[in-house]
């Protein structure tokens, strides 16, 4: 459930990227059916464009703008910032909705700028564009950073991120693996920058998405099998639209005002994390080699 803007209200803004499919799709309807100008951001123009439409008509909205971005690529990050910023001075809620996962990938791939691509696109990415769109944030009177994680996690509550090789470019590489590491980091910076934030106006959580039905069609490269186990295990799954209720609650409702630096389940639930979550050395470590990636200056002034 979201809240409606009142009538006379300024529109607020919300940036959601991996907006064309899934979770991002169904979450942008409902935030732009709540009166917020929606921008989604997505990897294709030609699926962008048709997601657009569909937003817009479903929304019921006009409020709703498409931008190109690839999360997997600083510089297309980094136009995705300019391009925000010559049309908006402020942005309320920022939600790092994409992410690479697709089990039928079989062997470690690195992106144009030589980083391994699920690294790059589900921890560095969300980073940089949080960087690069935080003095918009502040300027909102209550701005809203909601990063995605995974349930999954829960099937590995000794995980941390191997600070020597997160690539794994000396050990070995699984998607499911260079996944979760990647999805674990989010959940790190996730507290790392509520703190580093508190004191602002600006707050940021984290969702930890369960189990949701995926459209197998979008993932050409599945084996026989991992369809037959997708579409048993979407039995147990709920839809996209489901979870997309706690994106559009964490970006809309009043009462989260001023609530930050947790991660709330599929029923808004505030849960707790791994336990290196809550490890401050590692906190360090990881955000410090997060530093060494990004070469942006992430201590964030309180101003
Ligand atoms: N489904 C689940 O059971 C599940 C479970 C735990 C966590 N999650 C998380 O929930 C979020 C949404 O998942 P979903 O199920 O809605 O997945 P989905 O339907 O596959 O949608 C993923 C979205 O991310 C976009 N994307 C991927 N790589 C990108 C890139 N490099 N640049 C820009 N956009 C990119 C995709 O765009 P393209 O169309 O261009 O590929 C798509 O719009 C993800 O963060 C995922 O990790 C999902």
């Amino acid at each position: 459930m979201s809240w409606s803007m009142s009538e006379g209200q300024a529109r607020k803004t919300c940036l959601i990227t991996g907006a064309n499919a899934g979770i991002g799709k169904e979450a942008a309807v409902q935030i732009a059916a709540a009166g917020y100008h929606v921008v989604l951001a997505c990897r294709s123009p030609e699926r962008g464009e048709a997601a657009l439409r569909e937003v817009r008509e479903r929304g019921r909205s006009d409020a709703v703008e498409l931008m190109i971005v690839d999360m997997s690529l600083q510089k297309s990050i980094r136009r995705l910032a300019a391009t925000f910023l010559a049309t908006h001075r402020t942005l309320d809620v920022l939600i790092h909705n994409a992410a690479a996962f697709d089990y039928g990938q079989k062997r470690r791939t690195t992106t144009e700028e030589g980083v391994e691509t699920i690294w790059a696109t589900n921890h560095l990415g969300p980073v940089l564009l949080t960087t690069l769109l935080l003095d918009a944030l502040k300027r909102s009177e209550e701005g809203r950073v909601i990063t995605v994680s995974s349930k999954g996690l829960l099937l590995f509550p000794r995980l941390g991120v191997d600070l020597d090789d997160p690539e794994f470019e000396r050990r070995k590489w699984t998607v499911s693996r260079a996944y979760y590491q990647s999805k674990l980091a989010q959940v790190i910076y996730t507290y790392w920058l509520a703190g580093q934030l508190e004191g602002t106006a600006v707050s940021v959580n984290c969702v930890r998405v369960t189990n949701v039905r995926i459209d197998v069609r979008r993932y050409p490269e599945l084996s026989r099998l991992a369809r037959l186990a997708y579409s048993i295990k979407s039995l147990f799954s709920i839809s996209a639209s489901r979870m997309a209720n706690t994106y559009a609650y964490l970006a809309t409702v009043p009462e989260l005002r001023g609530v930050s630096g947790q991660c709330f389940d599929e029923n808004n639930r505030e849960v707790r994390t791994n336990r290196r979550t809550y490890d401050l050395e590692h906190v360090r470590g990881v955000m410090d080699l997060t530093t060494r990636y990004i070469g942006e200056d992430l201590q964030v002034s309180a101003t």
